[in-house]
């Protein structure tokens, strides 16, 4: 393991005010998306969808890394390019989710426990020759009635830094994903509290198997109220929640917090980080960037819906988000440029 290129890398995924793009849908994630709109859930449709977004000019500009799937990182550019030398071209780092999804959890009803750490070491020795300069793992927080437990979060955060230490171990900078999700009626403060203790767990079970903070990136949620809450404050509450509740939970050696979007709209995403950068960017220890999915691609596949005719519009979409994003990330994004790209 090389530490020093590992921080190197951890650190060129968010300078220059750029992010990172998720385009690591599983196979049922990506077709649930895709049969929603009409688009034909098959492995062609798949990979057409990916090399649109892989091949969208000037990408490199927003975007430092973008995050495949298993079945993605072994396909081609109709021309036989492998996405990951297309990417790699440009100047954007691939990356590569390795989890298997999260699954109920025995004994827990309600909540979910993510796998993926079986034969782990061997998935990522092959992911490095592939050309993967860092991975993702996702775990799920769900928010009900009596949930989530201890068991819950303690199971979780193990997992995460079994996780993580294997990818220093293979070189890979982990992304650690662990997600408080947006579904539900619960306030913005239970969201708050939550996520600080399922934060402060993921780092102290990442100190216990000595996961170096330097050469990792959180990816957590925004502290947001639940979807159907009635009180849903305003994009500077959620701001200042949200930075108050990383710094009472996220040590400083990590050198960068890039959220999931979560199922936010693509504006509302776009407007929270830009007011968390712009009321705190000068203070804070962590660069805050974005690795978002949803908030990224899904106007460009709204206008695609599986249409080549439509490609260069939907490649339009994709620029316009990622542009918005990097502007967040500096503090400069405003509505307006939602206006200009109309
Ligand atoms: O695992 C989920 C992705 O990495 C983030 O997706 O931005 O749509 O929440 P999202």
């Amino acid at each position: 393991m090389n530490m020093q290129e590992m921080i190197d890398t951890a650190m060129a995924l968010v300078a220059n005010d750029k992010g990172l793009l998720a385009m690591d849908e599983s196979n049922p994630t990506c077709n649930k998306r895709f049969a929603k709109l009409g688009i034909p859930q098959i492995a062609g449709a798949r990979r057409a969808y990916r090399e649109l977004i892989v091949t969208t000019p000037g990408l490199s500009e927003c975007i430092s890394g973008a995050i495949l799937y298993d079945e993605t990182i072994r396909q081609q550019k109709k021309d036989g390019t492998p996405f990951v030398k297309a990417l790699t071209d440009v100047g954007i780092i691939p990356g590569i989710k390795v989890d298997t999804g999260a699954k109920d959890m025995a004994g827990l009803p309600g909540e979910k426990i993510t796998e993926g750490l079986d034969e782990l070491r061997e998935r990522l020795a092959e992911y490095a020759k592939m050309g993967a300069r860092f991975a993702k793992w996702r775990a799920v927080i769900t928010l009900g009635d009596g949930i989530p437990t201890r068991g819950c979060i303690e199971a979780n955060a193990e997992a995460l830094a079994r996780y993580a230490a294997l990818c220093q171990e293979a070189g890979l900078v982990p992304i650690v994903e662990p997600e408080v999700l947006m579904d539900g009626a619960h306030t913005m403060d239970q969201c708050c509290e939550v996520t600080e203790e399922v934060l402060r767990t993921v780092f102290n079970e990442l100190y216990r198997q000595r996961v170096k903070l330097r050469g990792m990136i959180l990816k957590p949620n925004m502290v947001l109220p639940g979807l159907t809450c009635p009180k849903q404050e305003s994009v500077d509450e959620v701001a200042d929640a949200t930075v108050r509740c990383l710094l009472r939970a996220v040590p400083a050696a990590v050198p960068a917090i890039a959220f999931l979007s979560g199922g936010q709209s693509s504006e509302l995403a776009s407007a929270r980080l830009n007011a968390m950068n712009v009321r705190f960017k000068a203070k804070l220890p962590w660069a805050l960037a974005f690795s978002f999915s949803r908030a990224l691609q899904q106007p460009a596949l709204e206008i695609w819906k599986g249409d080549d005719a439509n490609v260069a519009a939907a490649q339009k979409a994709l620029i316009h988000r990622a542009r918005c994003n990097r502007a967040a990330c500096r503090g400069e994004y405003s509505p307006a440029m939602e206006e200009t790209a109309t």
